[in-house]
């Protein structure tokens, strides 16, 4: 095969997205819709990979964590043949194919690229493109045949007549083309239309004029080749990729009780055997190992979960670890930059923030661990309350090992307890307490007999 060279067209607004984000800006799968297509252009090892941009191009540029691509402005926006003429200067010198690639279109997958890289070898064309047939090519450049079943040309929607509109079988955007034919081809390309528009489409007839080879490869699955345009196809796409994503895991091993409401990031990686209820939004980069078992309604964005972590039924957790073996909630959250050792047990409404507890460690109920080190297998009753914050400034908590926090009790920050303390319920600490100290607050506590029946007869008299 000769060279490759891909250029990528991610201009456009998309007008029918109405928004003020530009189209290629727009997720599925937690990325946005550009990072597809140049996923998988990198995987083919091409010599350079040229990003069209014009729209929102700063915002497009750093949304990108590819470094080795090569930006190429479009100030203005007049067609997607013009757009690939401003990457010319790009591939000055360059002799090879080049691929080009529509921004918005997903869901293309690596081994139909060689499929058209193969065909347009094999068939030593100056052009090929992929083409599919679907039951509503609404909106698609229509591929226009000859008698033989030859390519004349592609029309676009605005363009076309009404038997040309009965078209079936549309083109996908997707090309391998000769550079050098494509550039000088482009040249001769006007914007005589109804968009005035310059088309890339315009090649296809121009190849044949001059006399050129042009071949077509057929997409087998249509969808991988959807263009979107409309908030309504990024839905559907969504959960098109969705089904491709949670087919792959239930395929590695992984049980999802309802396929339908797992949403799973593209990024997101799970270990064998894990078990997932429904609901279950695992996004970004989140890592999750084996045997674990999420019931259910989970919110997890970047986390990280090591073997036989058990989430019970609705959870919120983002940009923390897990170790083996722990378990968390139901109703817990957990805020950035906690750490659970292993074995750790929190229970319902436990709120952890910046919080680093150690093995075998318990919080089990109704508790705010926010900017707190606690050491191995200390308890933390139920109502504890780190105070991190005095309207100013937040300050951290530091517990030893094996301590025993009674219920009810404050610990006021900066504070530190030592290993093997013990604090009586219902105190609020504001000093430091030495290891294997008892920390109580001094308070009477009195009992007046038959107080309640007096009170009421008071409230009885007041009545009248
Ligand atoms: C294009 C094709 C159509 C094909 C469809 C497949 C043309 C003229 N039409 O139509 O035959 O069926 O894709 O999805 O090529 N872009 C730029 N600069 C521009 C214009 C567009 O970078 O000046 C980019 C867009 O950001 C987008 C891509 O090119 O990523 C396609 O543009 P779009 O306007 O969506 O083309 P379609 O009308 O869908
Ligand atoms: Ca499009």
């Amino acid at each position: 095969m000769n060279d490759l060279g891909v250029i990528i067209l991610a201009a456009g607004l998309g007008k029918r997205m109405n928004s003020s984000l530009p189209k290629v800006l727009h997720c599925i799968g937690g990325k946005p819709l550009f990072s597809y297509p140049l996923k998988i252009a990198r995987s083919l090892n091409p010599k350079k990979i040229a990003v069209v941009v014009g729209h929102g191009a700063e915002s497009v540029r750093q949304a990108c964590s590819d470094n080795g691509v090569t930006w190429v402005m479009q100030k203005k926006q007049l067609g997607t043949g013009h757009a690939v003429g401003c990457a010319k200067k790009v591939f000055g010198g360059f002799s090879g194919d080049l691929l080009i690639l529509n921004g918005d279109v997903p869901l293309i997958a690596g081994e139909s690229l060689l499929n058209l890289l193969r065909r347009h070898s094999e068939k030593n064309a100056a052009l090929t493109f992929v083409t599919a047939r679907l039951e509503d090519p609404y909106g698609y450049g229509r591929i226009v045949r000859d008698n033989g079943g030859e390519v004349i040309r592609i029309v676009e929607e605005k363009d076309a007549t009404d038997p040309e509109k009965k078209i079936g079988e549309i083109n996908a955007g997707i090309y391998a083309v000769s550079a050098d034919f494509l550039f000088s081809a482009l040249e001769g390309v006007t914007n005589s239309n109804r968009q005035q528009e310059y088309y890339l489409t315009d090649i296809v007839a121009a190849a044949l004029e001059a006399g050129k080879r042009v071949a077509t490869v057929e997409a087998e699955d249509a969808r991988e080749i959807m263009g979107i345009n409309t908030r309504e196809e990024l839905a559907l796409m969504e959960k098109t990729l969705q089904e491709r994503i949670n087919r792959k895991w239930m395929e590695a091993g992984v049980t999802l009780k309802d396929p339908q409401t797992a949403y799973i990031d593209e990024g997101v990686r799970i270990g064998k055997d894990t078990v997932i209820g429904p609901n279950t939004h695992l996004l970004g980069d989140t890592v999750i190992g084996e045997r674990c078992r999420i019931d259910g309604s989970a919110y997890l964005t970047n986390m990280r979960l090591a073997n036989d972590v058990h989430l019970k039924f609705s959870v919120v957790m983002a940009d923390s670890q897990i170790e083996d073996g722990a378990i968390v909630g139901p109703f817990a959250h957990l805020r950035p930059g906690t750490r659970l050792g292993r074995r750790v047990h929190l229970g319902n409404f436990v709120e952890a923030k910046q919080a680093t507890i150690g093995e075998g460690s318990k919080a089990n109920h109704l508790t705010y661990l926010g900017d707190v080190t606690i050491g191995r297998d200390t308890n933390i009753g139920a109502g504890t309350i780190t105070c991190n914050y005095d309207g100013f400034k937040k300050y951290r908590t530091s517990i030893g090992d094996r301590v025993q926090v009674g219920s009810d009790s404050t610990l006021v920050s900066p504070v530190t307890l030592g290993d093997d303390v013990y604090v009586a319920t219902a105190t609020t600490v504001r000093r430091d307490v030495p290891a294997g100290a008892l920390v109580y607050n001094e308070r009477v506590e009195k009992v007046k007999d038959g107080w309640t029946e007096e009170k009421r007869k008071k409230m009885e008299k007041l009545k009248v």
